[in-house]
């Protein structure tokens, strides 16, 4: 039998869960709301509110899966990528529990955790897969041979698919996280209502400055002949960019998987919670005759289940780190 416990906690959500021989017990995340008030992740109060949560959070994952702590066997931690401060909280504490139950310690990458979400349940891909990634600050279409074996393919020159949905809100006056504000008002939308440009990039790329831009000019024009036009036209504006945003993404996969003569295709990252996303996929997914895999909603943002299913199969591989590692602000796959 094994019981691992992991951390999650490389940007502004403390999570911990515990997994038992490859199945998730509890997943308990701690959200920070403190950010709002600043439009955006502030790293040094997220540091500091990590410190906070991660005691609570590990006590009541336990409690939520019936372990006592002396009953766990490994600890597994996101090492990287995300931001240091952050990283340092939950690293500092897996280390700490680790050294006192003389536990091993497992690190794990943060972005290879969203694409091994989809091994939490039944309904698992086969390799190879390609898996879009789309996070706050990733965009990449992963070509997964192993759990612990991936290639991206693909990615973002610029911003994220997370970065354009957050920046879009904020240029509509909405509050952090924007995401899903976006999401909300765009099932009341009318998502051909307004055309915004699909940037022309070769290969398996992707870009999202200028679709920011445009949004930008396309808001400063109309707001200067209308003042009220965000507001009468919320829903259709959110509609209209969330459809623009999924086809983008949607585009390359289609063409990486044709390419690749890959049928399983996952989604995975906080945007993977995106309905208008979601649904496009399934769609596309149905026409081709390709499998689709889409996390739960608690399996997209940031969670420490993920990390501890990541975390369970290196620990059937036996791969441990030492006392001495240290965290990693950039970490590829
Ligand atoms: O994976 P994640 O929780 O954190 C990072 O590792 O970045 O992703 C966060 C991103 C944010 O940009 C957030 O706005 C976006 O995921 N997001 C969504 C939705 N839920 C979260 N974007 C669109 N629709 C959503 N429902
Ligand atoms: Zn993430």
């Amino acid at each position: 039998m094994s019981v691992i416990l992991a951390i999650e906690s490389s940007c502004d959500e403390t999570s911990a869960s515990v997994c038992v021989d490859g199945v998730i017990l509890s997943n308990v995340i701690a959200n920070q709301t403190i950010h709002e008030a600043y439009g955006g992740v502030v790293p040094e109060l997220a540091s500091r509110v990590h410190q906070q949560n991660i005691v609570p959070a590990v006590h009541q994952a336990l409690s939520i899966a019936k372990v006592n702590k002396n009953d766990v066997d490994a600890v597994a931690f996101t090492r990287g990528p995300g931001l240091l401060g952050s990283l340092l909280v939950g690293v500092s504490f897996a280390k700490a529990f680790a050294l006192a139950k003389n536990i091993p310690l497992i690190d794990i990458n943060h972005m290879q955790a969203h694409v091994l979400a989809h091994f939490i349940g039944d309904h698992k891909p086969e390799f190879p897969f390609l898996c879009l990634t789309v996070s706050g600050g990733h965009t990449q279409i992963v070509l997964v041979k192993d759990y612990f074996d991936m290639e991206v393919i693909g990615q973002t020159l610029d911003d994220a698919a997370g970065e354009a949905m957050d920046k879009t809100s904020k240029i509509l006056g909405l509050p952090y996280p924007g995401g899903p504000l976006i999401d909300k008002y765009a099932r009341l939308g009318n998502p051909d209502k307004y055309q915004f440009p699909e940037p022309q990039i070769p290969g398996f790329d992707f870009s999202f400055s200028g679709i920011k831009t445009a949004i930008l000019y396309f808001i400063r024009d109309n707001v200067a002949a209308n003042p009220d036009f965000v507001q009468q036209n919320l829903n259709d504006i959110c509609a209209s960019v969330e459809k623009r945003i999924a086809t983008i993404l949607l585009n390359k996969l289609s063409k990486a998987a044709k390419e690749y003569g890959i049928k399983d295709i996952a989604l995975a990252g906080g945007v993977s919670a995106n309905t208008g996303l979601r649904e496009s996929l399934r769609a596309l997914c149905e026409k081709n005759n390709w499998r689709s895999f889409i996390p739960k909603l608690e399996y997209c943002t940031d969670n420490a289940a993920m990390i501890a299913i990541a975390g369970y199969h290196k620990y059937l591989k036996g791969e441990f780190v030492s006392q001495d590692v240290a965290p990693l602000a950039r970490m590829p796959l």
